[in-house]
């Protein structure tokens, strides 16, 4: 029930603008958002790369509704790629794309607009000398988004795909994904999903996990897995063996401000382990999601604004 109602949260506007007006200590926000400049997040994610980690780096935004904003966030991200490249990170750091930020939901053209702008960002990371990976949304976007990253993997190759184990129809896309060259991400899914498209129980979900786990190891793409829980991160590794995956033949991932001493402790043993790095002021939608999972993030996130207040 709470799940459900921060998902819905996560995307009402008067909330949104509540929420981002109320005197919310900084602290709440930093402890899963990476600075709000991309220089701030620069210099938080080069100090991640210093202790063995690899990053993904995020500008924060989400169904943009205006062309402007879309061409905005595309100049956000060359930036940030030309800042990545002077600061000699790209051989560990690449970018994820929200393909709403850029112009998907928007009316008429949406589609082609979200394409253009995703081709120029992966032109600018391959120039840099890195990747981009595209986030995967609600499910309304999801056939858009796969076809938007089939184009892109026409002139990309090693642009990333998301698969969402709570859909039931990802143990075919991760059918279809898993072939040489492939990256694709796991993860469990972060929206508010009907019942006819999603498995709505933990239980259910994170079986679906390990079936799409199974197949992604089994396969010739390069798997990324997107998750905190331990039992996954268990059933990976052995998977792992079972399949004689060197260990650089995949990758866990997490989120920044999740669980940062199991990410340094994967990346002691040798494993690649990268971090999400989220960044920008557009960082609501993102922290209701991380609410909505776990409610000791919400009972901090009260805790801090009391304390304000
Ligand atoms: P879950 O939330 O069920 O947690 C499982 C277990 O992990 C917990 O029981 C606990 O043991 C441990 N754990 C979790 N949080 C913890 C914490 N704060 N402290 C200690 N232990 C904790 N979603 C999406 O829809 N589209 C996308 O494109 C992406 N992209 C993405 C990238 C990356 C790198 C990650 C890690 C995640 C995403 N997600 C996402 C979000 C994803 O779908 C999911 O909502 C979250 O990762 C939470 O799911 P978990 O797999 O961590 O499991």
């Amino acid at each position: 029930m709470l799940r459900r109602a921060l998902l819905s949260m996560s995307r009402s506007n008067r909330i949104r603008h509540l929420v981002v007006t109320a005197p919310v200590s900084r602290s709440v926000v930093t402890r899963f958002v990476a600075g709000t400049t991309v220089e701030e997040a620069v210099a938080s994610t080069g100090s991640l790369v210093d202790r063995g980690l690899l990053a993904s780096m995020d500008f924060l935004g989400e169904d943009t509704e205006q062309l402007e904003q879309a061409t905005r966030t595309r100049e956000a991200y060359l930036r940030l790629l030309r800042l990545l490249a002077d600061e000699g990170l790209t051989g560990a750091v690449e970018v994820s794309v929200k393909l709403s930020a850029v112009g998907q939901a928007l009316a008429g053209d949406g589609e082609k607009i979200a394409l253009d702008n995703a081709h120029v960002i992966c032109a600018a990371a391959r120039a840099a000398g890195t990747t981009v990976t595209l986030d995967m949304e609600d499910h309304t976007t999801t056939d858009s988004t796969l076809s938007i990253l089939r184009e892109l993997r026409a002139d990309f190759p090693a642009t990333g795909a998301v698969l969402q184990a709570y859909l039931r129809r990802t143990e075919g896309d991760c059918r279809d994904l898993a072939y040489e060259g492939s990256r694709v991400r796991l993860c469990k899914g972060a929206y508010r999903e009907p019942e006819s498209v999603a498995y709505q129980g933990k239980r259910d979900v994170d079986l679906g996990y390990v079936r799409a786990l199974k197949i992604l190891m089994a396969g010739h793409g390069y798997p990324m897995l997107a998750t905190h829980d331990p039992r996954l991160v268990a059933a990976t590794e052995e998977l792992a063996r079972r399949h004689d995956r060197p260990k650089d033949g995949y990758e866990f991932q997490m989120l920044y401000g999740i669980r940062p001493h199991e990410q340094e402790r994967l990346a002691a043993q040798g494993q690649r382990m990268r971090v999400y790095v989220p960044f920008g002021d557009e960082w609501y939608g993102y922290l209701v999601r991380r609410m909505a999972e776990r409610p000791a993030n919400l009972v901090f996130f009260l805790r801090a604004v009391a304390t304000k207040g």
